[in-house]
């Protein structure tokens, strides 16, 4: 399965996630491809059977819970405009309080006829856990 991982981070804890991901799902024979949301393509949203987006979450005091702005401009303008019931999963890294910074990213992927999996949340702390959450997700629910 094509599988491509976009990602925003500042301080290195969602790109350690990324970085993990991305060897485990390699390791189970996936061909998977890592972006950086300021450099990821249209076109390789295109070419994934299976979308993973990561970010840190960043929170404003009168709008609340947010994705990274890289990843809020992927969401704006770098999303295929028809997903064709594409497969996505959001992740994020946070320090103390996430709320529900990937609800946008999974309106603008329903809007767009992608199907969002699910959203996977963690403390900083704890990427390991994160990955194995992912991981096991997707054991128990394998993309056709
Ligand atoms: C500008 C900014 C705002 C943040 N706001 C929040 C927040 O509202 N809630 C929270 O739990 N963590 C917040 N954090 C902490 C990050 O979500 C957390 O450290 C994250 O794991 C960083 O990931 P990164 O190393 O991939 O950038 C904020 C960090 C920054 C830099």
């Amino acid at each position: 399965m094509n599988i491509l991982i976009v990602f925003a981070s500042e301080s290195g804890h969602t790109r350690k996630v990324t970085d993990e991901l991305a060897s485990r799902l390699d390791a189970l024979d996936n061909i998977v491809v890592i972006k950086h949301a300021l450099t990821v393509k249209s076109l390789q949203f295109e070419e994934a059977d299976l979308i993973l987006v990561g970010t840190p979450v960043h929170g404003y005091i009168l709008f609340g819970q947010k994705p990274a702005f890289a990843i809020r401009q992927v969401i704006q303008s770098k999303l295929p405009e028809n997903l064709m019931r594409k497969p996505v999963i959001g992740f994020a890294t946070y320090l103390f309080f996430p709320a529900g910074a990937l609800n946008s990213l999974k309106k603008a992927i329903e809007k767009r006829n992608g199907i969002f999996l699910k959203s996977f949340t963690k403390r900083r702390s704890q990427k390991e856990a994160l990955v194995q959450e992912i991981l096991n997700y997707l054991e128990r629910n394998p993309i056709k």
